[in-house]
């Protein structure tokens, strides 16, 4: 399975440029890989980078990132100190512009180049390669851009495509009455072209919440129509951006409980994020936010806006959307008759997993979820397809409570390390067993029977960190482990250790030990930086609370 090629030697192409792709590029180039990104699109940033074609799905200008920026960056990248703890669009965006220049990325990705097949193939020197087949969009001088069919052989691949690809819009009972007025979340750009509408969000998550809020003040009544509660929780509490309310030693603790205990401990952590979200508002049952599906599914609603807004009535919630009666009355579960004239399905998107599904992967129907038409892959650790985990890999596989800076920069420098052929993968039996023992654990903790909207790629946390942590060669395991480097390191750095067991959980930490992968000599001092910096901001914000 190891690839005796050096990495220069070695021809990968890394699909997408988000900010997962963005990462996996650097990564390959810093390890010294003959890397190449193919976009779609002519710009970098996927979801991140707005723009006003409803056929393109992208953030609203108007999105607030939901993790601090104190998680979501990459480990070797500081963010911008001048920026707010949760960065716009905009500044994310600029953050990965950034991030890009600075590692000279743009050199090495093609634009408007989309991959449209993928298969196992000879190269043209005998070797089985990737085949990977685009349509190329060239500018010509005085006439229409053209697009042309390529073929290109890669030794390896990283899928960074994303997770949001089609829209996911429920079938309607009397859809046609509203034609135009009907529209996916994918389509809404313009919170103006609705003024003085009565408009009804359909959906309970993320998108909803932040869509309704964009209407205030804009729009005329608007309606929020659900058919089960969230987990609300705020951006911050008691002064902490959410995701730093545990720490490095508590989630140490909580992770090992888990793994021990995987039921009572999923029912304490639910409880304790129902606590954490009654801490921080009053919600009256009115509004439907209980019970709520555990936080397990992706069906976590982060705003800071969307309680206050029902409480002053801006906003009203309502039962689930049940047919369309005429062009302008809807008929909701509960019987209710309401007048609208827009409906805004904020319902989701379907991950493309059609190249997966073409390696002839194996996706194993739930036969016994709710949703019988919910596929579940089967990746090793969420990311390799065991039969080619030596030389493809899927960024698309977790659900991790983090910022996606984070999880990617771990993840990618673990993929880089496995292709250079620097950390063993197990054998394709084993990696089918741990795959069957995951989806074990899926269904042991309750999530693909009893939860219509359950991510199906949760991780065990703990386990899966551990795995990506030895795979990157990232010494997180050795140096903030029981084992002798840890003890040592220990004592003989306790202020700091205790900085990065108690303070903020910095994933600059990821680049600060001797390992494998390239270290960051200027670790150490962002990690200080990050944990001064954050508590100086406390220290202000509880000075302006008490004037
Ligand atoms: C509205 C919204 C808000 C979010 N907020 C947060 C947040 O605050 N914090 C957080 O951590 N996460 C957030 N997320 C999750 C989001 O998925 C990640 O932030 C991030 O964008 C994922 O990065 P990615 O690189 O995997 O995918 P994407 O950002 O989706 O990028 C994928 C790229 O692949 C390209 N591509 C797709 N198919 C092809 C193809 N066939 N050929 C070539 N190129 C292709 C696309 O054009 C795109 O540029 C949010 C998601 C949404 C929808
Ligand atoms: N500010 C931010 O950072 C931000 C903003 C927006 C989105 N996001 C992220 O973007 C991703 C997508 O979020 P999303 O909110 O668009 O989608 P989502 O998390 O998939 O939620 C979809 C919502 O639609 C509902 N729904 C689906 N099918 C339905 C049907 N047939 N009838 C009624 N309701 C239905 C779901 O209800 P059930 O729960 O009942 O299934 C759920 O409330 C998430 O990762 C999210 O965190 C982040």
């Amino acid at each position: 399975m190891v690839d005796q090629k050096p990495p220069e030697q070695i021809r990968v192409a890394v699909i997408g440029a988000g900010p997962q792709g963005l990462c996996a590029l650097k990564n390959l180039l810093e390890e010294g890989f003959d890397a190449e990104l193919c976009e779609a699109r002519d710009v970098i940033g996927g979801l991140w980078a707005f723009s006003n074609d409803p056929n393109v799905f992208t953030t609203l200008e108007s999105t607030i990132t939901n993790v601090s920026k104190l998680k979501n960056v990459y480990a070797d990248f500081p963010c911008d100190n001048d920026f707010p703890l949760f960065p716009t669009q905009k500044e994310f965006l600029e953050y990965l512009e950034a991030y890009a220049e600075h590692f000279e990325l743009k050199r090495r990705i093609k634009f408007k180049k989309k991959l449209l097949s993928l298969s196992r193939a000879e190269d043209g020197n005998g070797q089985m390669a990737w085949r990977l087949e685009f349509a190329e969009v060239y500018e010509l001088r005085d006439s229409k851009p053209v697009t042309i069919k390529t073929v290109e052989f890669f030794d390896k691949v990283i899928m960074a495509i994303g997770r949001h690809h089609s829209p996911h819009m429920p079938a309607i009972e009397g859809a046609e009455h509203f034609g135009k007025r009907l529209i996916h979340s994918a389509q809404f750009k313009r919170p103006e072209d609705y003024r003085n509408k009565r408009v009804l969000v359909l959906g309970f998550a993320n998108t909803a919440g932040d869509t309704a809020t964009e209407l205030i003040g804009i729009a005329h009544t608007i309606y929020v129509a659900h058919r089960q509660g969230i987990l609300v929780l705020p951006r911050v509490l008691k002064g902490k951006p959410v995701e730093q309310l545990s720490n490095r030693r508590m989630d140490a603790i909580l992770g090992t409980l888990s793994s021990w205990f995987p039921i009572t401990m999923a029912k304490f952590m639910q409880n304790m994020a129902l606590k954490i979200s009654d801490q921080a508002f009053s919600l009256k049952p009115a509004w439907g936010f209980r019970p709520a599906p555990s936080r397990f599914t992706q069906r976590v609603m982060i705003s800071d806006t969307f309680v206050l807004a029902l409480e002053a009535g801006d906003i009203e919630s309502v039962a689930n959307l049940k047919r369309i009666i005429d062009n302008e009355i809807v008929e909701l579960d509960d019987g209710t008759r309401l007048y609208v004239d827009n409906i805004i399905c904020c319902t989701g998107m379907n991950p493309n997993r059609s190249f997966l599904e073409s390696l002839g992967q194996r996706t194993k129907l739930d036969e016994d979820s709710a949703h019988k038409d919910v596929r579940l892959p089967r990746l090793y650790q969420n990311i390799f397809p065991p039969e080619y985990a030596s030389s493809i890999a899927f960024l698309d596989g977790w659900q991790a409570p983090t910022g996606i800076c984070e999880v990617a920069d771990l993840a990618c420098t673990a993929i880089v390390q496995i292709f250079k052929g620097a950390y063993p993968l197990p054998t394709i039996e084993e990696m089918n067993r741990e795959i069957d023992q995951h989806q074990e654990w899926l269904h042991t903790i309750g999530l693909l029977p009893n939860e219509p909207g359950a991510a199906r790629n949760a991780v065990q946390e703990r386990k899966w960190r551990s795995w990506l942590h030895d795979a990157a060669g990232n010494g997180m395991n050795e140096y903030l482990g029981w084992g002798r480097k840890g003890w040592w390191f220990w004592l003989t750095n306790w202020r700091f250790c205790n900085m990065l067991m108690g303070g903020v959980d910095s994933p600059h930490v990821g680049r600060l030990f001797e390992g494998r992968r390239k270290r960051w000599e200027g670790a150490r001092k962002a990690i200080e930086e990050v944990n001064s910096e954050e508590l100086a901001r406390r220290k202000t914000d509880d000075n302006r609370k008490k004037k």
